[in-house]
């Protein structure tokens, strides 16, 4: 449908420079370079390490999505970029490259929420979004639950972690374990030798008292080192299998639980999981296993589509244009903490 606009998406929030083209909800093409390997020996993201390298990716990545997709710049009807929240270097590499694109293009530019963006890219794969959706965001940098009225124009923060993100207890229980950076694709690789019941780690924020939508994992892997100090300690060996499956029972516990009591308490029988943390197998399965069992539909696009890359925010893009949102200003600028109901700007 050659009716629908052809929208160029620039992702360059933290470690992956991701340029993706969408129209309507089909995806044409989702290049990808990651620093990944620069960022290893330092067990996580250097900033300056990281804007360098989207610098140098961003021009071969353009053209590589371009020729993918069977396109030429000029076929482009508009650019979006996700202009926060993300590490402030990176993210200006990503605004700049994408301003100069819509300028020379003479197409609209859209500045769009990285978080937002997460949620949209299952449409690219399983089409519109049910409207109101409740959408659980667990990334390294975030771990949200939203209420997503509108994914255009209105998104609601329902609760949010008041300490670590998610994907940074993966990564940092996955360096207590020795295992590599980032940590939770080993954890669960690891975890499917282990036993998930092994060891009972705490649950964060679960008590009647607690915020219902919040989440709490710095205690969580504080526990996980101290049990592992435990045991080096009395000279016993550490069970890495019954450790990642016993941790990532305990974060995939508390994920699915909150996210199907706010569907129950707001009504609302969609759920969709985004971000890195929503590639986790054990966490697709119980999402799947406690939807299936409380009447929700739930909905989670593949592995490769969860981590970061710019499909998702060509994806937003495509949705911000098809609703008529106005297109953002050339001074468009970045945030690195953009706030979560701040879809586009
Ligand atoms: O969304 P994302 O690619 O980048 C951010 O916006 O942060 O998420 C990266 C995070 C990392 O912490 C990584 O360890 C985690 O997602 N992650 C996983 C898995 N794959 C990536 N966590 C658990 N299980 C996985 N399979
Ligand atoms: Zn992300």
């Amino acid at each position: 449908m050659a009716d629908q606009a052809l929208v160029l998406g620039f992702e360059t929030s933290c470690d992956e420079t991701g340029i993706g083209l969408v129209r309507g909800h089909t995806l044409l093409a989702d290049a990808l370079a990651t620093s990944m390997a620069e960022h290893e020996r330092f067990g996580g993201v250097v900033p300056e390490i990281a804007s360098r390298a989207h610098l140098e990716a961003m021009v071969p990545t353009v053209h590589r999505a371009l020729a993918d997709a069977g396109v030429t710049a000029a076929d482009v009807d508009a650019v979006a970029v996700t202009s926060g929240p993300g590490l402030t270097g990176a993210l200006l590499v990503g605004v700049a490259a994408a301003k100069a694109y819509a300028l020379a293009l003479d197409v609209p530019l859209y500045g769009v929420n990285h978080l937002a963006a997460h949620v949209a890219v299952d449409e690219l794969q399983h089409g519109p979004l049910a409207e109101p959706s409740i959408a659980l965001l667990v990334s390294g940098g975030h771990s949200s639950l939203l209420l997503v009225p509108d994914l255009a124009r209105d998104v609601e923060s329902l609760g949010r972690t008041v300490d670590d993100a998610a994907g940074e207890a993966f990564d940092k229980v996955a360096r207590v374990l020795g295992l590599p950076f980032p940590g939770g694709p080993p954890i669960d690789r690891a975890a499917r030798e282990g036993d998930a019941a092994a060891i009972a780690f705490p649950r964060g924020l679960t008590g009647p008292r607690d915020a219902p939508y919040d989440f709490s994992f710095s205690g969580l892997k504080t526990a996980v080192a101290r049990w592992i100090e435990a045991r080096e300690r009395a000279g016993q060996p550490v069970p890495v299998a019954d450790v990642a499956a016993s941790f990532q029972e305990a974060v995939a516990d508390v994920l699915t639980a909150k996210a199907v009591r706010a569907c129950r308490d707001h009504g609302v029988d969609h759920l969709v999981l985004g971000g890195g943390v929503a590639a986790n197998s054990r966490l697709r399965a119980l999402a799947e296993e406690r939807c299936a069992a409380a009447g929700i539909v739930l909905r989670v696009p593949s592995p490769k589509l969860c981590t970061d890359n710019g499909a998702m925010v060509a994806a937003l893009g495509s949705r911000l244009v098809a609703a008529g949102v106005a297109p953002s200003s050339p001074d468009l600028g970045a945030d690195s903490s953009l706030p979560i109901d701040v879809v586009s700007r």
